[in-house]
């Protein structure tokens, strides 16, 4: 193993070049006029996962964006690792709001700043790294495969059917990512818990024509004026959830998981400093850390309608728009939830409109046990490179697959993310610091090691 660590020393200047090239690439998912690029970032990982010694590597041509593939198969007798990850990014809009182009790397304050620098290049870079060295100096302890789709940030919905055909290509015993986040550098944590996903687009119809609002206004129903007063009703007084039967099946956590929760460390004045605001909110009876975890959400992600131009223009338009995503815990499912929401909301729209409900994508929560042994090589794994036991937390934010690896492949996922909840993910001026992208490639080794001793 030192000779594994040393390795990662001695390349580190190089590891984080390749890096930047691939930060290069604005291999969007969610743009079809990126689709070039997102294509370009798939040979990308593919020459590098060949030069890093994996074996059978291809580029899987999916009905949206491919999926590499590429595996290291020791020993039947060994454990196998299925390495999961994304080359895809999230838009990087609103373009102005960057401090440096989003696709045009920069090294500031010991961190890499750039769209996809910690979701997920950078993190799921740190396995082909961490791989690279393994295979430098003596090989992997385990049998290894790789599956890095460009389709996650748009609800990997052409990996979901490729688990299912490729069972046996794919079988595992036990699936291995990083696109998750950390408590703190100095407080390492292992993701445990992943909330699930359901998201609707609705549109409302008021006249037939956009009309004069001082002609007609008054007189007939303005459907962003209506769209807002039904998406305020969702929520109650206490921040909870109208639509019936929406906490039906939700997990309830138990006193002594709770406790342990608030254990890690937390500081609600410094939360309200970084992202200047005067309060929290949210549901009446839940911390902030349990609100954004262990508990369900409704969120209008976007809305819009009328007119939103340069000056003014007095009209009442015909039509408003919104996109609510919920955000859901065990043991809600994600079809039910859509159902509910689009049964509800149907049921709320007054006669004045016309209302359209539209499912979306969506995905399954997830949990993953402790007293595995791979959650126990992952512990050790940081207890090594850390110095510190790490902690179990679970997340707010979604990997949808992670549910069907566990169905299809009947794997568990070990999420060993080593990102931060500041790291701006999804926003302008996302980064991953340089500390946090080479403790990846130091601990992810130490897993395998530890996975294979465990498994004997
Ligand atoms: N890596 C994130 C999910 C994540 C972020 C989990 C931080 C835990 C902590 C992932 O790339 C992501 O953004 N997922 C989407 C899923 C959606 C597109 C179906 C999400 O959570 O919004
Ligand atoms: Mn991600
Ligand atoms: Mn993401």
């Amino acid at each position: 193993m030192q000779a594994v660590q040393s390795y990662i020393k001695n390349n580190k200047d190089r590891f984080l070049e390749e890096l930047l090239d691939l930060l290069r690439i604005p291999s969007v998912s969610a743009d079809p006029a990126f689709a070039g690029d997102v294509a370009k970032a798939a040979e990308f990982i593919k020459d590098k996962m060949m030069a890093a010694g994996a074996d059978n590597v291809e580029i899987i041509p999916t009905g949206g964006h491919p999926i590499v593939y590429g595996d290291k198969m020791i020993d039947d007798s060994l454990p196998t690792v299925l390495v999961y990850g994304h080359y895809d990014v999230q838009p990087a809009d609103p373009y102005e709001l960057w401090n440096s182009p989003p696709f045009e790397p920069v090294i500031k304050d010991e961190k890499i700043y750039a769209r996809g620098a910690c979701d997920d290049k950078g993190q799921m870079y740190m396995h082909l790294k961490a791989f690279e060295a393994m295979q430098a100096n003596g090989g992997v302890p385990c049998n290894v495969k790789f599956l890095i789709e460009g389709e996650e940030e748009v609800g990997s919905d052409n990996l979901e059917p490729f688990l299912a055909n490729n069972a046996e290509k794919l079988a595992c015993d036990v699936v291995l990512v990083s696109d998750t986040s950390m408590i703190a550098n100095d407080v390492p944590s292992i993701t445990v818990g992943l909330r699930g996903i359901a998201c609707v687009e609705v549109e409302l119809t008021g006249p037939n024509r956009d009309l004069h609002s001082g002609v007609y206004g008054g007189a007939v129903a303005n459907p962003i004026n209506t769209l807002s007063q039904m998406i305020a009703s969702l929520q109650d007084g206490d921040g909870r959830i109208t639509i019936p039967g929406f906490y039906d099946d939700v997990e309830v956590v138990s006193a002594e998981e709770r406790q342990e929760m608030a254990k890690a460390p937390f500081d609600l004045e410094d939360y309200k400093i970084d992202l200047a605001i005067g309060d929290v909110a949210g549901e009446t009876g839940y911390s902030t850390n349990e609100r954004s975890s262990i508990r369900p959400t409704l969120d209008v992600n976007g809305m819009w309608g009328g007119y939103t131009g340069e000056g003014f223009k007095t009209v009442l338009p015909s039509k408003a728009y919104a996109k609510i995503s919920m955000r859901l815990v065990p043991n809600q499912d994600s079809e039910t939830i859509t159902q509910l929401f689009k049964k509800h909301f149907e049921s709320i729209a007054p006669d004045s409109v016309k209302v359209l409900v539209k499912p979306h994508h969506g995905g399954q929560p997830a949990v993953t046990s402790i007293e595995s042994q791979a959650y126990k090589a992952a512990s050790m794994a940081y207890e090594t490179s850390f110095g510190k036991k790490p902690i179990p937390t679970r997340d707010g934010g979604s990997i949808p697959i992670v549910a069907m690896f566990k169905e299809i492949l009947k794997a568990d996922t070990i999420l060993m993310g080593f990102g931060l909840n500041s790291d701006l993910i999804h926003s302008p001026n996302e980064h991953f610091g340089l500390f946090n992208f080479y403790k990846g490639i130091e601990t992810i080794p130490y897993f395998y090691q530890n996975y294979a001793e465990l498994k004997k």
